[in-house]
């Protein structure tokens, strides 16, 4: 099949809304850690379409599990029981220890449903507590509700007024969190590693700072691992590895590897307050996700891919650590297991498009992180020649200077 290129780029630009400002490749055909355009040229993808494709693209087994689905049945509704919601539910259930789970479509949804449980358990108690501490460099989606608790004025400006009651506090500081936060406060909500904000995990003085706060004055916590979790850093949800006990979860990403589906995972104390009607979605949980769902969690967690992010994660450090020194232009590389930002001393723009030209994918996020998210499947040596590609656009960007 001949691709007409031109056409596409053409089409999109006469009939699809321009909110996305897109790199000049158009991607048709992927295979494990790899993709190719249209012109036929490989890249070895380090990003996974911002997170998702964790168990690489084109996976044959993920595949069949969803033709099958699809020839079986792919949808319900909410309205009638299938088999695979529970079992997935209780998939969850084990991997992160809160009991219970709603299903959505992705992960601005998922936060929204945690957002609006929060509230749901201080009305509940008959003592409604409205308030939000986010921190001032997270990211937690689109929607008006993530939207009001996401910080960066480029994103909520045009939408203000937002929910009025959200308070930012600066990243990773215990004292502006233990001001900030009263018996006024629903609930606290962080990622417990930054991603949009540039990989920034929350220091253990931090997490400590947060389960202080809760347990001062009663205010429940919303971990986002929609970018952290599912084996990204090498435990099932970030917010294991600092201690953290949240009251709500929200995932999405890879959950579906490429399949959208979001969920809100929730500790019994919450559940037991949210009745009948309170919540749902047409889409959420069918049977398509999550027989998609079912077999990603499979190739994390039993059959390899989590202890494949410890092993190959510890090239990424060595390598990305190499490069820090080896490059002007890095000031800081910062992360763990598959989940890594390139700090550079300058806007990292230049790099998105210098490593294409290498043949390999990353983006750029907080203006001067090169951010790293590969499939948790990449072997030892599709690491090496990854990192090989980028180093040789950190040449390309650092030389014009
Ligand atoms: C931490 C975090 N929360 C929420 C979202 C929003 O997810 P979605 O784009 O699926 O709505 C993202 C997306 O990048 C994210 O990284």
């Amino acid at each position: 099949m001949t691709v007409a290129v031109d056409d596409i780029v053409a089409r999109e630009a006469r009939h699809v809304l321009q909110t996305y400002k897109r790199n000049p490749v158009t991607l048709v055909r992927g295979q494990g850690v790899r993709l190719f355009d249209a012109d036929g040229r490989e890249y070895i993808d380090l990003l996974s379409g911002i997170g998702v494709a964790a168990i690489g693209h084109a996976h044959p087994g993920l595949a069949r599990a969803i033709a099958d689905q699809a020839q079986t049945l792919i949808h319900t509704s909410n309205l009638f029981y299938h088999p695979l919601q529970g079992e997935l539910a209780e998939r969850l259930a084990t991997l992160s220890g809160l009991p219970r789970a709603f299903f959505c479509n992705s992960g601005t949804e998922a936060v929204e449903a945690c957002l609006k449980f929060a509230r749901r358990f201080w009305f509940t108690q008959g003592a409604p507590r409205s308030e939000f501490i986010a921190l001032d460099e997270s990211f937690h989606g689109r929607t008006f509700g993530s939207l009001s608790v996401t910080s960066d004025p480029h994103y909520r400006e045009p939408f203000e007024p937002l929910l009025p009651t959200v308070k930012f506090v600066k990243t990773n500081d215990p004292a502006a969190l233990a001001a900030a936060v009263s018996s006024s406060t629903a609930a606290i909500i962080a990622e417990s590693v930054l991603g949009e904000g540039g990989i920034k995990p929350l220091t253990p003085v931090f997490a400590a700072a947060i389960k202080d706060a809760c347990a001062k004055t009663g205010a429940l916590f919303i971990a986002d691992e929609i970018q952290s979790g599912l084996g990204r850093t090498g435990w099932p949800f970030h917010f294991q590895a600092l201690g953290l006990k949240p009251h709500l979860v929200s995932v999405g990403k890879a959950l579906g590897g490429g399949v959208p589906i979001g969920a809100a995972l929730i500790s019994q104390e919450v559940a037991d307050t949210i009745k009948y009607g309170d919540h749902g979605t047409t889409y959420g949980g069918n049977l398509l996700a999550c027989r998609a769902a079912l077999f990603v969690l499979g190739e994390i967690f039993d059959r390899g891919a989590a202890e494949n992010v410890k092993k190959v994660g510890a090239v990424f450090k060595a390598r990305l650590g190499a490069m820090a020194v080896k490059h002007k232009i890095v000031k800081e590389v910062r992360g763990s297991g598959l989940m890594w930002g390139v700090e550079l001393n300058r806007d990292a723009a230049a790099v998105v498009p210098a490593g294409l030209a290498e043949g390999v994918i990353v983006n750029r996020t907080a203006e001067t992180v090169v951010r790293l998210l590969p499939p948790l499947v990449i072997t030892d040596a599709e690491a090496d020649e990854g990192l090989s590609r980028l180093d040789a656009a950190l040449d390309v960007v650092g030389a014009r200077t």
